[in-house]
């Protein structure tokens, strides 16, 4: 059975990992020697800054990981999980920093392909963690009542983007819906 809890935290991935690609493919051009998108990029920084942080990991730290700690399970993964959350702040910090100081120069780009390749390869393994090792742990740990009060708890995500209504990143989603990635609707 495919829970609600579930199918929100794994469409709010696929927006993650699509724009992990995204930015993997233009540190990729400005590393050629292209310029950079930077609308596109702006914009996926901007959206970076806010709402993982917002809508994202808290409710994996609010609700799915605290049920899987009642019953004993995943305390490992659990601490390395969230002290990715923490560390993701910084990369993404750095990745706003070295997409402000975009000009053309090579060192400015160099740190801008640096970080957005880093940030890529981050969040590539803790989505991956998350999906391979956490969620399935839940699905074959939690009862019936954990996820019907999570689903209640999830209500509607939060998510720009894949509400698709704020006009600022209606150009990205249009890049995410080009590299097929996700399918948008719950
Ligand atoms: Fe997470
Ligand atoms: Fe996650």
């Amino acid at each position: 059975m495919t829970r609600k809890t579930l199918s929100v935290l794994r469409a709010e991935h696929g927006v993650l990992l699509s724009i992990a690609r995204l930015l993997e493919a233009e540190a990729l051009r400005t590393e050629r020697g292209a310029a950079p998108n930077l609308d596109l990029v702006s914009a996926m920084v901007e959206y970076l800054r806010d709402y993982p942080f917002k809508f994202h990991h808290p409710k994996e730290e609010r609700l799915l990981f605290p049920a899987l700690a009642k019953h004993g399970e995943g305390a490992e993964a659990i601490a390395r999980l969230e002290h990715e959350h923490a560390e993701e702040e910084a990369l993404i910090h750095t990745l706003d920093v070295s997409t402000s100081a975009l000009d053309g120069a090579t060192a400015a780009n160099a740190a801008f392909v640096e970080a957005a390749k880093r940030y890529a390869r981050f969040l590539e393994g803790h989505v991956h963690a998350e999906e391979r090792h956490v969620f399935p742990l839940a699905e074959r740990t939690l009862t019936d009542d954990d996820w019907a009060k999570m689903d209640e708890a999830f209500g509607d995500h939060g998510d720009p983007v894949l509400k698709g209504e704020d006009e600022r990143f209606r150009a990205l989603r249009l890049h995410i819906e080009a590299i097929g990635l996700p399918p948008f609707g719950l």
